[in-house]
């Protein structure tokens, strides 16, 4: 067979590989062919037969997306013959569907209501009374529609396909087909709404956005997800400064439309009325709201009479705020306070991980590369769990591109349903375990390895070794909680270490308290919490003379607080944040809260109230610092200005830091927990809530370690 086939579309002599098909072959020459049941990367269904095409020689139209493309085919889809069939199926699609475009939540941006209005098919020739079935509401996520269905059965594909749910299916035959969840009236499933955006009309809608707005009435801001680390891109929909929607239709980003729960739905954390919207101050033992002037007045003058008389500090960050905060903070710790003493929850070995690959170039693995590389081995990870867009990544490999999918784990995982080769391990065996699989990874063409928490400080060097040893390409993924934990470690958020890993020495300043140290430090005269709340996890909080928390809720560590300074969401806010995988993404602010400032400005603000400008406090300018500070980050700004994801580079020498291995601990969160913003989500919380839920539960309840304090941004 030559390796390219020639044939026309409308005229137009056009060349593509054997097997592609037709409407894939008319798309890449800019001709489109309408389609219901098609969807890009899930399987063929050719049901609704809107596709169809005339091919000469052929006796009756075939369908464009179930017929490859033949050597001298001669293709027509624009004949009237052809516009005729498009009609007529929209005429037998409305047959029962009702025509409620008005009122339905699809109206604007529905491909059947688009199709018509192209086609035409506005006036039926069925005079009959429609069939009605009543809305149905299957979580408190999903409703269903059944008479606005048109049985494309997009919805089932992608839940088995896609997310390797498998939770929805079809019932009853005929003019009563529908579809029908697993657990009979209602899902237990992951709740990610891949089925209700995937769904062409209105027949599956959300319970957050159903009959709140239109399309049309909204502000679409793309920026990054704020939850985990797996750095989703999602476009809010923002209507009077307020998040109604969040999906990612149009593909974008790198995580194209891929959203779990919390990306898609969890968003709600940033209107919840308990938000803080002004400062609080101590007074007589009670907590009082103030004038910003007065909260930055009073946490200044006490920073300033505690820095003079040589005072002692310590500073907390926040694995959600921006890597320019992060920066911003760590900058006024040492410049400012002039301590050493600042730090973060770390949830994943970064230190070791970076240092261990030393002279590997190319060693660090991008989400893309899960979903074209040969292999992937998980070591000690519920993915499905804790990173659902990278176990997405993986299965959509194993299904495009017969990717094998390895897995070494506590407990049971999804990614054992498809795995080459799976074997339960308990955290610290994972290693010996390697030796079993050694003679299958060393026969793939090339290898990523995905590792959780409880691979740290020596046995990510042995695992380097190990990767080394197996005599093909190997890149690495070291799993890190939150949205940007990755980031909070190189922006220097760390005792020893400053920005890019480098030594704090190299400013003549001694290595200073870890985060549990401070914690637990009677000595404090004053601890600087942003965006952590480790009482929340349980950690130990040791009486401090003046505790200052910035936070956007009373969490347990802010109801501590001598002073409490409202801040802003990541939604709310410019900047970049840094992936799991080490890619740079820029955030966009979309809504914003009344009375509430982002980190830096708060930073900035209290350090000039004292006295010290550190630099100016604008997302674009800090920046630009990090990039004079930190040779990984300076990356294309071009991609990142153009929503693209930059890679950052790899240290490539040795760190002259702790790593710490017993403060790492991921905050094991489950697909529907999200440490402070999953309590303030109500949608969040109601799915937990829904009788029947089974997933969200752990699938090792090794991975709920008491007392894992959670960060709150
Ligand atoms: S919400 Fe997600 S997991 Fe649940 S049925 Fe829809 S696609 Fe499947
Ligand atoms: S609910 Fe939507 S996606 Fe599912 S089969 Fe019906 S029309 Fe298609
Ligand atoms: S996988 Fe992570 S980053 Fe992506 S949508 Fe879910 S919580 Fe957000
Ligand atoms: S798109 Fe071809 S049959 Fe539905």
């Amino acid at each position: 067979m030559p390796d390219l086939l020639t044939f026309t579309i409308d005229g137009r002599t056009l060349q593509a590989p054997p097997g592609t098909l037709i409407i894939n072959a008319a798309k890449q020459a800019g001709i489109e062919i309408p389609s219901f049941c098609y969807y890009d990367g899930l399987t063929i269904q050719a049901a609704c037969r809107m596709c169809l095409v005339e091919v000469e020689k052929t006796p009756k139209p075939q369908v464009a997306c179930a017929t490859p493309v033949a050597e001298g085919m001669i293709i027509r889809t624009d004949t009237p013959a052809i516009h005729q069939v498009r009609k007529s199926m929209l005429e037998l699609l409305l047959t029962n569907h009702p025509l409620d475009c008005p009122v339905c939540d699809k109206g604007g941006e529905c491909e059947l209501q688009d199709m018509v209005f192209r086609y035409g098919a506005g006036e039926s020739r069925f005079v009959d009374t429609k069939y009605h079935v009543d809305e149905k509401q299957w979580s408190p996520v999903v409703f269903y529609d059944a008479p606005r269905c048109i049985l494309c059965y997009r919805c089932v594909r992608v839940c088995n396909e896609g997310l390797g749910v498998g939770a929805l299916g079809i019932g009853n035959r005929g003019v009563v087909s529908e579809i029908v969840p697993n657990e009979g009236d209602h899902l237990d499933c992951d709740e990610c709404g891949a089925c209700i955006d995937i769904c062409p009309v209105g027949a599956l809608t959300s319970g957050t956005y159903r009959y709140h707005t239109r399309p049309w009435e909204m502000d679409h801001v793309g920026t990054i997800c704020a939850h985990c680390g797996d750095g989703c891109k999602t476009t809010l929909g923002v209507r009077n400064g307020e998040i109604i929607r969040a999906n990612n239709r149009d593909r974008s980003g790198i995580n194209g439309e891929f959203l779990c729960i919390k990306g898609r739905y969890g968003f709600d954390f940033n209107a919840n009325p308990d938000r803080l919207t002004a400062p609080l101050i101590r007074v007589n033992g009670q907590l009082q709201p103030s004038s910003w002037a007065e909260a930055l007045h009073k946490v200044a003058a006490r920073f300033s009479s505690i820095k003079t008389r040589g005072g002692k500090f310590g500073v907390i960050g926040s694995n959600h705020s921006t890597n320019e905060e992060n920066f911003f903070l760590q900058k006024f710790a040492r410049q400012v306070l002039e301590t050493s003493n600042i730090d973060h929850r770390r949830t994943g070995d970064v230190i070791t991980f970076l240092d261990a690959l030393q002279g590997h170039s190319g060693a660090l693995a991008t989400a893309a590369d899960l979903y074209t590389t040969p292999a992937a081995l998980i070591l000690s990870a519920d993915l499905s769990q804790q990173h659902p867009f990278l176990a997405w990544q993986l299965r959509a490999n194993f299904r495009h591109n017969r990717g094998k999918v390895f897995a070494i784990t506590p407990g049971p995982v999804r990614e054992d349903g498809y795995a080459a080769k799976t074997m339960r391990a308990a955290e610290g065996t994972e290693l010996e375990a390697l030796e079993s699989f050694r003679e299958q990874l060393a026969a793939q063409p090339s290898l990523v390895i995905l590792f959780g928490d409880s691979i740290k400080g020596d046995a990510i060097r042995k695992l380097v070794a190990f990767g080394d040893s197996l005599g093909v390409p190997v890149k690495y993924i070291c799993l890190v909680d939150d949205s940007n934990s990755r980031g909070a470690a190189d922006m220097g958020l760390l005792p020893d270490l400053l920005p890019g890993y480098r030594s704090v020495r190299e400013i003549s300043l001694e290595p200073g308290l870890a985060f549990d140290q401070m914690l637990a430090a009677s000595d404090l005269d004053a601890l600087y919490i942003v965006g952590e709340d480790p009482l929340a996890g349980r950690a130990p909080l040791a009486s401090t003379p003046f505790l200052v928390v910035q936070d956007m809720f009373l969490t347990q560590t802010a109801a501590r607080a001598d002073v409490v300074l409202p801040a802003a969401s990541a939604y709310e806010k410019n900047g970049t944040v840094t992936s799991t995988t080490g890619e740079i993404q820029r955030l966009s602010a979309g809504p914003s809260t009344m009375g509430a400032k982002s980190d830096l400005e708060i930073i900035g603000l209290i350090a000039k109230e004292m006295g010290v400008i550190i630099g100016v406090w604008r997302p674009d300018d800090v920046f630009k610092e990090i990039r004079q500070a930190v040779p990984a980050y300076q990356v294309s700004a071009a991609i990142l200005e153009t929503g693209g994801a930059a890679l950052t580079a790899p240290v490539n020498g040795p760190i002259p830091g702790d790593a710490r291995p017993h403060l790492i601990s991921s905050a094991r969160n489950t697909l529907f927990l999200s440490g402070t913003l999953g309590r303030y989500s109500h949608m969040l919380s109601s799915v937990l809530e829904y009788p029947g839920k089974l997933y969200g539960q752990p699938a090792h309840p090794a991975h709920q370690p008491e007392g894992t304090p959670e960060t709150s941004r």
